[in-house]
């Protein structure tokens, strides 16, 4: 653990609520070389800091605050208005717990923000305040910045934590992620310079962006959790190894452990992925298993689709093209594809539509594909487009199902019709 302290530009920089964030952020922020000042309104957590000590059990924290504590970089006080004479950053660490119906508690964020507000009244140059506690889309702006009075002296931005309890000094000091969201460039630009000394380049963002990159990841480890331990059981009650198992999905570094297929877009469909979750959730129930998170994943991709359908039925367009028939791009199979569930739903609407896959020619498809899509779709010989120009030529709103080739975007591009975009979620 490299103790020794790292060049930084020193700000003066307020942390407020040293518990196990707090404390962690005040410390390492201190060993970074700023002058941190904690504020917390448990007297205990003020003598324990003061006195250079750590008022919880965390790895290597009791000896980075001895150090900073020593060296005159950090103290810590119980009077807000004291602790943010002459600082220039304010990092709200305070609690978010959950209310019994499982919203969010904002008590505490709102609590600390009317103490930050009167210190506001006195500065000739903005406070920012960043908010390193984990917070709703729209927390920042309705319960921190109102709470300040939204004060010209005040700029928020959202500066989420991602440190674990156990590994908190060095998931700090080695971040995967440092996020910085709002408006104020100026203000995001000094919060991420905070942690210019880490080994990583900090991404910048609006405010609630940031604020919900901290669920999407939390979510997301809890899903990798959830799936581990589901894959496990059901490993478990057909004896075979499940660490086995895991290790052996782990391997695979391009479509398992990797970004792949984290992009949000269009519902999945395919001759495997269906079934064969299908066949998963049947050879478990019959263990006598309940596994709720594979067993959503089906209904999960079936509600994805039904918002798809409704989007498109929504459309004002009256000739609709369709770019992409297939379950994905680059392939002419048609099984399950979640495109020829929405064209079943669009002409039991009475919608008039015309379809393009460069990949798909009725007179070479054979067999099940064949007869899957006449059973789907009886009219789609008179639908499908025989090019894009044509099909860009009668339509008057062109929804893409699939991402298009280079060449076919720049010509979608060229006719300029308004286009609905499946295959990636834009914001609305
Ligand atoms: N604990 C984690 O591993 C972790 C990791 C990432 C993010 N977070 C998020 O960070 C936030 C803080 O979590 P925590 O575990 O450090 O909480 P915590 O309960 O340990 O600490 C909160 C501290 O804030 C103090 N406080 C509350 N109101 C105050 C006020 N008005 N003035 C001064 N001090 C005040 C409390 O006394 C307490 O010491 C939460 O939003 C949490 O979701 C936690």
């Amino acid at each position: 653990m490299p103790f020794d302290l790292l060049p930084s530009t020193a700000t003066q920089v307020v942390v407020a609520g040293l518990g196990y964030v707090g404390c962690v952020t005040a410390a390492c922020l201190a060993h970074l070389g700023h002058r941190v000042t904690g504020v917390d309104r448990d007297p205990y957590k003020v003598r324990a800091v003061n006195a250079g000590e750590s008022p919880f059990h965390e790895p290597e924290l009791p000896e980075l605050l001895r150090r900073v504590h020593e060296a005159g970089r950090l103290s810590a006080t119980a009077d807000m208005g004291e602790a943010l004479a002459g600082a220039r950053v304010v990092l709200l660490c305070v609690g978010t717990p959950s209310e019994p119906n499982g919203n969010l508690s904002v008590d505490q964020l709102r609590r600390v923000s009317l103490e930050v507000a009167p210190a506001l009244q006195l500065r000739e140059t903005p406070l920012v305040v960043a908010v390193r506690s984990t917070t709703f889309p729209g927390t920042c702006e309705d319960a921190v910045l109102e709470s300040l009075g939204r004060h010209a002296m005040a700029a928020v931005v959202a500066n989420p934590e991602f440190l674990r309890e156990g590994a908190a000094v060095r998931d700090f000091l080695e971040p995967s992620l440092v996020v910085v969201g709002g408006s104020d460039q100026e203000a995001v630009h000094l919060v991420a310079s905070l942690y210019a000394g880490l080994p990583v380049a900090p991404t910048l963002t609006t405010l609630r962006a940031a604020e919900l990159i901290k669920y999407a990841c939390n979510a997301f480890h809890a899903v990798k959790i959830g799936f581990a331990n589901e894959m496990g059981t059901l490993a478990r009650a057909m004896g075979i190894d499940a660490a086995e198992v895991m290790e052996t999905l782990k391997k695979d570094t391009r479509l398992n452990a990797s970004g792949a297929y984290l992009r949000p877009g269009f519902a999945f469909g395919g001759a495997c992925l269906p079934k064969d979750l299908r066949a998963l959730e049947f050879g478990a129930q019959r263990l006598g298993l309940q596994l709720p998170l594979l067993e959503s994943v089906l209904p999960s991709n079936s509600a994805h689709l039904s918002r798809a359908i409704e989007q498109v039925l929504a459309l004002p367009g009256a000739k609709l093209g369709i770019y992409g028939l297939a379950f994905k791009e680059d392939t002419d199979d048609l099984r399950e594809s979640p495109a020829v569930a929405m064209l079943e739903q669009l002409a039991g609407n009475g919608r008039q539509f015309r379809v393009y896959d460069a990949h798909i020619r009725l007179e070479s498809i054979f067999g099940a594909n064949l007869r899957f899509l006449l059973g789907a779709l009886p009219q789609i010989g008179a639908q499908m487009a025989g090019s894009l120009e044509e099909l860009l030529d009668w339509a008057d709103e062109v929804v893409l199902t699939q991402p298009p080739s280079p060449a076919d975007a720049a010509m979608i591009e060229a006719r300029g019709r308004p286009l609905c975009e499946l295959y990636r979620m834009c914001a609305r």
